[in-house]
């Protein structure tokens, strides 16, 4: 059978002050369509994935907004961490508790923030996953043609070793920086790690087992206590002392059985401010200003505008590609180019907020 996991206990950090630890990206509706990313990852899996078999992991703190927007789930469709500890404890629990449902489930993990432009394609392509590792042990990722040497992906290097479309990866990189993104990029083996993952759960588990024993050794010890009511009480007193590491560093940059297939379903990552400025429609001056934002500009352009709203009106001359976001008690005014240090922004201002 078939299982969806959504990972939806990230922070977005990056996205801030619009996205804060009390409500993160995944919870907000960026396009004003009625539907929070995290709604409608939920509504395009729905559509191939039995409804009981989709699993959404997420820190506890966010149980309400979750009980709020996705009423269709049950209670135990909600994995609840009381720790942060990053996508690879994340992804073990669903495991532990998936392979207590169903010894044999195939699952597919996806992220809770991404857009997909085509969802014919996208479906297709993650039904060919789901084929694929009922069949073979291999952790697959679907990989996205780089269209910039963007520093914030996993970069997967191909080769020329075939399972039917599926390719065997060479290399994974989490992460590279810029010098490195750039030689992955003008090679053109290179692929980005969308962070769509499938698997059959005896293959993640057997590569927790062996990548990051650690874990695999914590969660067995409560192997039979997974799907059952005692699960809360164990991972209360387990979780929070996993390995605080992401699936890319933790799993994918070390395993030898790792297959990608190439995908172009209109994939595009919410990551960043830059992600939402390249996605968004722009007015004459290329600037994507934001619906409910209230601005006059002059001589801009290239920004992305979220400020002003009814009761404030913001005036913004001769400021060009940045980020000039608000929300709540912040004021964000940014490069788009440094967008990568709003995660230390962030940093800085909890030490005074
Ligand atoms: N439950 C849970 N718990 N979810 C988490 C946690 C956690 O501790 N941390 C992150 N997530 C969720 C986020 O909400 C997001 O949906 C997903 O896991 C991925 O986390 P990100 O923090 O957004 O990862 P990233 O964007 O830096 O990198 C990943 O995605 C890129 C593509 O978007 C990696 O897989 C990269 O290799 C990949 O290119
Ligand atoms: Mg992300």
């Amino acid at each position: 059978d078939n299982y969806c996991v959504i990972m939806g206990g990230g922070i977005g950090s990056r996205f801030w002050p619009f996205s804060r630890e009390s409500y993160p990206k995944q919870f907000l509706d960026f396009f004003g369509t009625g539907r929070s990313l995290l709604q409608m990852t939920f509504d395009r899996f729905s559509k191939i994935i039995p409804i009981e078999n989709i699993f959404i992991v997420t820190n506890e703190t966010y149980a309400d907004l979750i009980k709020e927007q996705l009423p269709e789930l049950k209670e135990d469709q909600i994995l609840l961490e009381p720790a942060r500890r990053n996508t690879a404890p994340c992804i073990a629990y669903a495991a532990y508790h998936i392979k207590a449902c169903n010894p044999n489930a195939n699952i597919v993990v996806a992220p809770s923030d991404h857009l997909i432009l085509k969802e014919d394609v996208f479906l297709k392509d993650v039904q060919k996953g789901l084929d694929f590792v009922k069949n073979n042990n291999a952790l697959v990722t679907l990989g996205i043609k780089p269209s910039r040497p963007e520093t914030g992906y996993g970069y997967i290097q191909s080769s020329d070793s075939m399972l039917g479309e599926f390719t065997k990866v060479k290399t994974f990189t989490e992460k590279p920086n810029l010098e490195l993104a750039k030689v992955f990029y003008e090679s053109g083996e290179f692929f980005w790690n969308s962070g769509l993952f499938l698997w059959n759960v005896n293959a993640i588990l057997d590569a927790f087992a062996k990548y990051l024993p650690d874990i695999a050794v914590r969660f067995d010890l409560g192997k039979d206590k997974f799907n059952t009511e005692n699960e809360r009480d164990f991972i209360r007193e387990n979780f929070p002392y996993c390995l605080k590491i992401s699936i890319d560093y933790g799993i994918m940059e070390k395993a030898d059985n790792v297959y990608m297939l190439c995908t172009d379903f209109g994939w595009a990552d919410l990551g960043t401010w830059g992600s939402l400025f390249d996605l968004a429609p722009k007015d004459e001056n290329n600037n994507a200003v934001l619906k409910n934002s209230n601005a006059l500009l002059y001589e801009s352009s290239g920004n992305v505008i979220a400020v002003g709203n009814s009761k404030r009106l913001a005036v913004i001359q001769g400021v060009e590609d940045c980020i000039v976001a608000e929300s709540g008690n912040v004021l964000l005014i940014c490069k788009k180019n440094d967008e990568q240090r709003i995660k230390q922004f962030v940093a800085d201002a909890q030490i005074k907020y």
